[in-house]
């Protein structure tokens, strides 16, 4: 066959591949992709393998009901959230609305890779602020200095990933007084392991957008649900840019039967929560530091070992990630329950 002659946007000739890990990870300790690890709530399995109908496959999604529960669960208005397909479609639709070629959006260093992937697809000027190094925290007085009348997004994860240092809510106010003419995305995909949340301020900011996920501490992340807010107006021009079945049906019904669990997900948080002080303690006995964490994730320092840490436990199936490329020397665990922790350090040790 003759090669394609097709030439792609110029945006995407200029994107390298990405491709993150996914493969050969099902019978191994996942500790490496921040998902719940003990999964979704029984009901939400009970609801997949009993209650679907191939009447309910067959048919078009439809949204009515989950957007009213959910509203309901989030105490927002129904106009003021669109389902998305993960968080990603959330950051996909809010580039695709408001960002045009050539345009500035801001994102922070290191951060959520598809932040980058979304801007630099729609062709916008990404200026990158980093993390402040030593202590990795939130560079607020960095971030206002580089906001200007032309910056047309600013996409922030709060806590981030892969740092797990956070912001306050003070701090995501000045960003919002600052920055008129940008959408401000405050991505909360693990708000349920923080706790801090910028969702009521939704109707008192008009450039406040907020994303939530059931990826992480709903143990979801294979069906593919998540939820962006915004002032009513904003999200009427979100939803003429979104396909209208983007999210799909079971992903919808799952959701809806997941907010009825809140026993699940509260317990599974304290889980990790928990869990995690049992990380900080034991890294700090093998001598090892890190970074402290508002989410389901930690960031500890291996130095020039960090590859081949990551290597070692990979022989003993167990999954973390190498971030060395982007924190020099860090690798970065999930932390799920007690049980998990105590059997990732005593691999570790074994290595180590
Ligand atoms: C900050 C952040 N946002 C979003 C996601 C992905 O969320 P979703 O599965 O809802 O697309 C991740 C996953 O690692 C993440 O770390």
């Amino acid at each position: 066959m003759a090669a394609s002659s097709l030439i792609p946007r110029a945006a995407v000739l200029r994107m390298d591949p990405y491709h993150p890990p996914t493969g050969g990870r099902r019978n191994k300790l996942r500790l490496d992709f921040n998902e719940n690890l003990v999964g979704s709530s029984p009901r939400v399995l009970d609801l997949l393998q009993r209650y679907v109908t191939a009447a309910d496959l067959a048919i078009y999604p439809e949204y009515d009901h989950a957007l009213e529960e959910l509203a309901t669960y989030f105490s927002v208005a129904t106009q003021q959230l669109t389902l998305t397909n993960g968080t990603d479609e959330a950051i996909h639709l809010l580039i695709n609305t408001y960002v045009n070629q050539g345009d500035e959006v801001i994102v922070l260093k290191p951060s959520y890779a598809m932040y980058r992937f979304y801007s630099q697809l729609a062709g916008a000027a990404i200026a990158e602020i980093p993390y402040r190094p030593e202590t990795l925290a939130f560079p607020l007085e960095e971030l206002l200095d580089q906001i200007t009348n032309s910056t047309r997004a600013i996409l922030i994860s709060n806590p981030n990933n892969p740092t797990g240092t956070g912001t306050t809510v003070q701090a995501i106010e000045r960003i919002l007084a600052r920055a008129v003419n940008a959408a401000v995305l405050v991505d909360e995909a693990y708000y349920e392991f923080s706790g801090i949340t910028v969702l009521p301020l939704i109707t008192e900011y008009p450039n406040l957008f907020v994303s939530r996920t059931f990826s992480k501490a709903f143990g979801m992340a294979a069906l593919r649900c998540g939820c962006l807010f915004s002032h009513s107006f904003n999200i009427t021009q979100i939803k003429k840019a979104q396909p209208p079945s983007s999210v799909n049906s079971l992903a919808v019904m799952a959701a809806r039967v997941a907010i009825t669990d809140r026993e699940f997900t509260d317990n599974y948080v304290k889980e990790v929560l928990a869990a995690r002080e049992l990380l900080y303690a034991g890294l700090k006995r093998l001598a090892i530091p890190h970074f402290d964490s508002q989410a389901n994730f930690v960031l500890f320092q291996a130095g020039s070992r960090a590859r081949e840490v990551c290597e070692k436990l990979r022989t003993r199936g167990l999954l973390v990630r190498d971030r060395s490329y982007e924190i020099p020397g860090c690798v970065r665990v999930t932390i799920g329950t007690r049980d998990h922790v105590k059997y990732f350090l005593e691999e570790l040790q074994q290595i180590w």
